[in-house]
């Protein structure tokens, strides 16, 4: 099995295949991932929650991130590495290039994941330009959770739902190669993954999405609280590198996601 890139998505997307993917924050379960077959790995800045115990990821920092991101590196061969851009280090389109760059070169990342819709166009548009991939993330946007008030479902009135499908559209245009989904109705997130050309990845976001994506620690089930679109596969394997097995084997298959860990 050879480099994910970019491409290997694209194509994954055009045959059908589906694309397994997980966070993770240090070579260890970088290698235990790489080893496992996952298509992505996604140094989150989720690791503000489940790594540094905070209530939001807001307090994450650039050099956290590229620590991370450097160590996951290290760790794997073949999946593609996406650096996920922490609150505020993307706020025009000059500070969001030095800083994405330090995600290539420093910390070996391969795509850079921004938050947020319409705003951020221009943005993904510069970084495209000057040859960095950008994965948009829409939906439920973690470092928004302030102006959500709370983890709830985002895209289930009509207006939210148009907004979305508007952004996801555009944010395809701006030149983002790919595209997270959090915790959207299902119909909808399938509406887009049928629109758009770019593969789209879902958490929480139904089974009809090109692919998956959950935190690490949450399907390990050593989150305090896992979220109910997610599952933990640790509990039916006798160890880490067999339960991330069955995650990928659940994806590819499309066992996983089922009703239970979808939104309406
Ligand atoms: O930070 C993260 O881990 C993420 C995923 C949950 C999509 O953004």
């Amino acid at each position: 099995m050879g480099k994910v890139t970019i491409n290997t998505l694209k194509e994954m997307k055009k045959s059908g295949e589906k694309i397994a993917s997980l966070t993770a924050y240090d070579a260890n379960f970088a290698r235990i991932l790489d080893e496992a077959h996952i298509d992505v790995i996604l140094v989150g800045d989720s690791l503000g929650m489940v790594l540094q115990g905070e209530e939001t990821t807001l307090k994450v920092s650039m050099s956290d991130m590229i620590y991370h991101t450097r160590m996951v590196k290290r760790g794997c061969k073949r999946a593609m590495i996406v650096g996920d851009m922490p609150f505020m280090s993307y706020t025009t389109p000059a500070q969001a290039l030095g800083n994405a760059a330090r995600f290539l070169s420093d910390g070996g990342a391969e795509v850079v994941k921004l938050e947020g819709g319409s705003v951020i166009a221009d943005t993904v548009c510069y970084l495209d330009k000057h040859g960095i991939p950008v994965c948009a993330h829409l939906g439920l946007t973690p470092q928004s959770i302030h102006k959500f008030g709370g983890y709830h479902v985002q895209g289930r009135e009509s207006k939210t739902a148009n907004q979305i499908m508007n952004d996801a559209k555009l944010l395809e245009e701006a030149g983002a190669v790919m595209l997270v989904l959090e915790c959207v109705p299902h119909q909808l997130a399938a509406d887009i993954t049928e629109i758009l050309k770019i593969p789209v990845i879902g958490i929480g976001a139904g089974s009809k999405c090109d692919g998956q994506v959950l935190v690490l620690y949450d399907i390990l089930g050593i989150t305090e609280r896992q979220p109910g679109f997610s599952k933990n596969f640790l509990e039916s394997a006798t160890s880490i590198k067999i339960a991330v097995e069955n995650y990928v084997s659940a994806v590819k298959s499309a066992q996983f996601p089922t009703a239970e860990h979808q939104f309406d």
